[in-house]
């Protein structure tokens, strides 16, 4: 087992860790935060623990109208999440979003590995730090280790990725207006509903997060017909499994290094512990 760092996926919405092959020993956990309870899976790869976090599921929502389904993207509880990845000792992530274009060239299929994003939720929790001020920084907002290690594995693999993209997030459930995909086309390359603040909260727990979104449309206005749920769940079918690979074999090589920026956010603040 690697005593060197501890990996986690999220997303994976559509990936069944039990059917995969690569995978072994895969158990599900529950883990209680003072944010609240969140599940979560680890498997054993290559020799290496992995734990696996499905954002839509893992939830502390005790709402049984809502249990068994997926959780829609305003109200997944993205602190309880990332308490509970802290809270076992995880200290790097990556992490899979389905986003619409708002460039023609992502067509879907496109993978992008993020290295910005442009925050336009507005009714999300966003920090652990309520009660005193943290200011953390956030000029490089995804951890350029973790992005490194992906974009050289990627090349290995002979996989494309597009090496950098802006990431705008909305709060959804619906999808945008033409005018608000004009407006975000100025700030970003790609729109989702589920990166911020998974990333905020994840560098305010120092761990390294890296991000790739998954082009599954082209954003409304853009595309050439209406959009639809199915639409991105269907491309989401076709590219995560790739996607999937490329994290697994990129955990193969992570190792952790606790002096990168990603891992010491927080230390200024003498790295309060809120989880
Ligand atoms: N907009 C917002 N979120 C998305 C989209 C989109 O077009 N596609 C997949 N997630």
């Amino acid at each position: 087992m690697n005593t060197n760092g501890l990996l986690a996926i999220i997303g994976g919405t559509g990936v069944h860790l039990r059917d995969n092959t690569l995978l072994s020993n895969v158990r599900d956990e529950v883990v209680e935060t003072r944010w609240g309870r969140t599940q979560l899976s680890r498997a054993t790869y290559e020799n290496r623990e992995i734990v696996f976090l499905q954002r839509h599921a893992a939830s502390s929502l005790d709402d049984n109208k809502i249990a068994g389904q997926a959780i829609p993207p305003h109200r997944v509880n993205y602190r309880a999440n990332i308490a509970a990845l802290k809270k076992i000792g995880v200290t790097a992530i990556f992490a899979s979003t389905a986003v619409g274009s708002l460039k023609i060239e992502y067509s879907p299929g496109t993978l992008v590995l993020l290295d910005d994003f442009f925050d336009a939720t507005t009714c999300r929790a966003k920090t652990f730090f309520d009660d005193r001020a943290v200011h953390i920084d956030m000029t490089e907002p995804y951890c350029a280790r973790l992005r490194s290690l992906l974009q050289l594995t990627a090349n290995d693999f002979g996989f494309t990725i597009e090496p950098r993209g802006t990431y705008v997030c909305t709060d959804g459930p619906r999808f945008e207006t033409p005018s608000e995909i004009r407006a975000y086309a100025k700030l970003g390359d790609v729109v989702g509903m589920t990166g911020v603040p998974e990333v905020v909260l994840a560098r305010e727990a120092n761990i390294s997060y890296a991000s790739v979104s998954i082009v599954t449309n082209l954003a409304a206005g853009i595309s050439p017909s209406p959009l639809t749920q199915a639409e991105v769940l269907d491309a989401m079918k076709v590219s995560l499994p790739q996607l999937l690979q490329l994290f697994l074999a990129a955990a193969r090589e992570y190792s952790d290094d606790a002096s990168v920026a990603s891992r010491r956010a927080t230390e200024e603040f003498g790295s309060p512990d809120v989880f």
